[in-house]
């Protein structure tokens, strides 16, 4: 499974514990950036993960910023990209059983990376339910994609 990660300045120091447990436990990871600790917009590498989640050269998706949420918008705004933004283990399982989210936000500023491990091996190892109802609203979820609100 190839997953695409990336981070801005308020994620840095937690990428390389996820490069690690990716590297240790058989995942191919691309990672799209940034790679120091300039201040950068979280934005520009939101759409980067994204962007290869939506073209299907990545499989998942991981976003670290500060926080986990303006990557989280950003990744939300992307045709095809269902994001969650998760600061525990049960919200990272259920998320992928129920929601069939395709990318993962979390914060450095939140959690550690001990928790940050369970939360990505919770989402990376847990596939969708494929139950009815589920299926049902993830459909409905692509049909509002459809829609041009303004
Ligand atoms: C950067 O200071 C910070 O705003 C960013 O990493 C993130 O937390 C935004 O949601």
């Amino acid at each position: 499974m190839k997953i695409a990660i990336g981070c801005d300045h308020g994620g840095i120091n937690l990428k390389p514990f996820l490069l690690k447990y990716l590297q240790e436990n058989g995942y191919e990871a691309e990672d799209f950036g940034c790679f120091n600790g300039e201040s950068v917009d979280y934005n520009d590498y939101a759409v980067k993960v994204c962007q290869a989640v939506k073209d299907k050269q990545c499989d998942l998706g991981i976003l670290i910023c500060g926080t986990g949420i303006g990557m989280s918008i950003v990744a939300n705004k992307i045709k095809g990209i269902r994001c969650a933004h998760c600061s525990d283990v049960f919200s990272a399982k259920m998320t992928r059983e129920h929601n069939d989210a395709n990318v993962l936000a979390f914060g450095e500023r939140v959690i550690g990376p001990g928790l940050m491990i369970e939360i990505v091996n919770a989402f990376l190892t847990t596939p969708f339910s494929n139950g009815e109802r589920h299926v049902r609203r993830v459909e409905k979820i692509k049909a509002l994609e459809e829609k041009n609100f303004k």
